[in-house]
């Protein structure tokens, strides 16, 4: 007998409104399964198929996704932390203090972004990393690479635009420095430092324009690039596995014929 639970589930599935949203229901062979995803606007970024052996944790050590956990962490964290912060120099500081000293879980909450975003970073890497050693950077996965770069440098843009918002020394001349480095680059570094300080100092301008990047721009490009990573994922034919390569299976099979030859 079925549960009542999955009684209920089914009457919901059933109901108009839902219909209305998932137009085609549960998957009952592959086709429809494959119409269930193309159908949904999140689902459709993703693989109709999946090698079951790929979903094991020794094929990508999960790298890429616990990165996009750690991502989606830090937005919900973030925003958060939005609630008590102000992108002011007379309140920024102060609001870090608040947040550390007065406000119930503040402590945890700003630790917990801080902690998640120095993942974020080693885990971009450790997944770029393996996804080098797998060779899954290869044709017809150049392009991914490339927008994995893109995500490397989002990420590491993120974490230095999100070190001046506690305005504290340790903020004030790491982005002294940083911005310094930035005016070394031949011809425009200038104009990128004044870009990036909206003046020729760190002040309020500057605080004001990191806060829009680490908040808004930032995220939003990060959230673009992860998009058309997904996607891309499945229109070069899901995750690489070697055998797939033209020329792969027949290599194989005359390797273990010279295998079986040998005296
Ligand atoms: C914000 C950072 C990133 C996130 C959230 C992310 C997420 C993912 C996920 C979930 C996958 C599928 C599962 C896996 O391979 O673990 C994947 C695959 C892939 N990623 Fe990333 N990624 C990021 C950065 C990068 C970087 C920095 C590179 C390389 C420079 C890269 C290149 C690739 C490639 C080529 C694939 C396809 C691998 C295959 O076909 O087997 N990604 N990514």
């Amino acid at each position: 007998m079925p549960s009542p639970i999955a009684t209920a589930l089914d009457r919901l599935e059933r109901t108009r409104v839902w219909r209305s949203i998932f137009r085609s229901g549960k998957g009952r062979s592959t086709l429809h399964n494959a119409l269930v995803i193309q159908q949904s606007v999140f689902l459709h970024l993703f693989s109709v198929k999946v090698r079951k052996r790929m979903l094991s944790l020794g094929a990508t050590w999960y790298l890429g996704t616990l990165t996009l956990a750690t991502f989606l962490l830090l937005v919900v964290t973030g925003v958060l932390l939005m609630l008590y912060y102000h992108p002011s120099v007379p309140q920024a500081y102060t609001d870090v203090k608040d947040l550390q000293f007065v406000v119930s879980s503040g402590l945890f909450l700003r630790n917990l972004h801080r902690w998640s975003a120095h993942a974020m970073v080693f885990l971009a890497f450790a997944h770029m990393f393996r996804v080098f050693y797998r060779g899954a950077y290869r044709p017809p996965r150049e392009f991914n690479w490339v927008v994995g770069v893109v995500l490397l440098l989002i990420t590491l843009l993120l974490s230095y635009t999100g070190y001046l918002l506690p305005w504290d020394q340790l903020a004030y001349w790491a982005i002294t420095v940083g911005t310094n480095i930035s005016s070394a680059v031949p011809l425009v570094g200038d104009k990128i430092r004044f870009l990036l300080l909206g003046g020729h100092f760190v002040n309020a301008n500057a605080l004001l324009r990191f806060y829009v990047l680490h908040c808004v721009i930032l995220p939003l490009s990060a959230v673009l690039f992860l998009a058309v990573h997904f996607w891309r994922i499945r229109k070069d034919g899901g995750l690489y596995v070697r055998e797939s390569e033209p020329g792969a299976a027949e290599a194989a099979q005359t390797s273990t014929t010279e295998e079986r030859e040998k005296p």
